[in-house]
């Protein structure tokens, strides 16, 4: 017999909603209508968009399509680049934080010198959070940033057994370093990747079966928040000769959680600080009244393509089996998705987040 859950507005930290310049892969109205399919009422839109959010210019047309457009509430980072550090103080006081890529990924946004990640650092308001791009031994540098400048850093998508440990040592010295894990880490290993091909390309890459143990072995202490890296790129992109990483996730990742739940890999108080308290806490996010989302659990389907709402129409769980869907997203006291009805929440009706400073 099936059951309805109601659970908080959940947080996804880590999309990519592609405006300005990658509007034919997701805007922010079908993202944020994807988001609420998927329970998530607040999500935080990653700046490497064309031109990124790393100047007041970019930041400010990104702001007025997310007023526009947005259905739930999203926030915006500002981006790091060694062109534009003299830009980072004007864009603070709009961004939920700063992104810095250490690693190679897609778009042009990349920190490889050390002069301008100091900067950055000095630069950046140390009310306000800084996530980085940090495989392998990136982590490490972000750790020691964290160490040396005595201030919060989140390490995003960590995917592999040595990045996990490290982040537990770290912690257990008491630095402030904080974690995001991706459904499709925990759920899809390096045989999955060959299975799919460009479908499964992103980076981080698929790992290991042990990478993704180690992952599972951290789900209840080291791991703080569970974060979908959303990244959608249309299907004819995905088979070109030069695919872009990246695959979308915020309307498969509840469902995979709670069937893992069902399943006891964690328990469901774990999975609400991990989807929606520990993200709110660390990115020092505003509540939001009157706000919840009903879900069904303990009926089994399989995840398709057809009837996502994000625009690349496509997802690399095609063919998973789980056992919970979103039946209800409310927010603000406002039905904003009804399994039934579909999407009601209408464009602009989303709010775009000011971050208080982290907590
Ligand atoms: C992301 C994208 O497409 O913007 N791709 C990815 O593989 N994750 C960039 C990123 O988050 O690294
Ligand atoms: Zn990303």
């Amino acid at each position: 017999m099936s059951r309805m859950l109601r659970l908080p507005g959940l947080v996804d930290v880590h999309v990519h909603l592609r405006v300005p310049g990658g509007e034919h892969k997701e805007d922010f109205a079908t993202g944020t209508a994807a988001a609420l399919a998927g329970g998530f009422t607040q999500v935080l839109a990653m700046p490497n968009t064309s031109p990124p959010l790393a100047t007041r210019p970019a930041l400010d047309l990104a702001l007025a399509a997310a007023r526009r457009d947005a259905r739930c509430d999203v926030g915006l980072y500002a981006g790091a680049s060694p062109f534009h550090l003299d830009a980072l103080r004007e864009l603070a006081d709009d961004a939920v934080g700063l992104k810095i890529y250490l690693n190679d990924t897609f778009g042009p946004l990349r920190v490889e010198d050390l002069p301008t990640l100091l900067g950055c650092f000095r630069l950046w308001p140390r009310h306000r959070l800084i996530a980085l791009h940090a495989e392998g031994q990136s982590a490490a540098v972000a750790i020691g940033l964290a160490a040396a400048f005595g201030r919060p850093v989140h390490i995003c998508h960590v995917s592999r057994r040595e990045e996990i440990e490290l982040i537990a040592a770290a912690k257990a010295r008491g630095l402030p370093v904080t974690c995001e894990v991706t459904p499709h880490h925990l759920f899809l290993t390096e045989t999955d990747a060959a299975r799919l091909g460009p479908l499964g390309d992103m980076r981080p890459r698929l790992a290991t079966q042990a990478d993704q143990d180690a992952l599972w072995d951290h789900i209840g202490h080291t791991v703080d928040c569970i974060a979908t890296d959303h990244a959608p790129h249309t299907l004819a992109e995905k088979a070109s000769a030069a695919p872009p990483p990246g695959v979308p996730g915020l309307e498969t990742a509840l469902p995979l959680m709670l069937t893992a739940v069902a399943q006891g890999r964690l328990r469901l108080e774990r999975l609400v600080a991990l989807m929606a308290v520990n993200p709110r806490r660390i990115f020092g996010l505003p509540d939001q009244p009157d706000t919840w989302i009903e879900v069904e659990v303990d009926r089994p389907y399989v995840i398709a393509a057809d009837g996502l709402h994000t625009k690349c129409g496509w997802t690399p769980f095609a063919g998973v089996e789980v056992t919970a869907r979103v039946q209800r997203v409310v927010l603000r006291g406002q039905v904003a998705y009804d399994a039934d009805a579909g999407v009601l929440a209408p464009p602009g009706s989303g709010q775009v987040i000011r971050s208080a400073g982290h907590g």
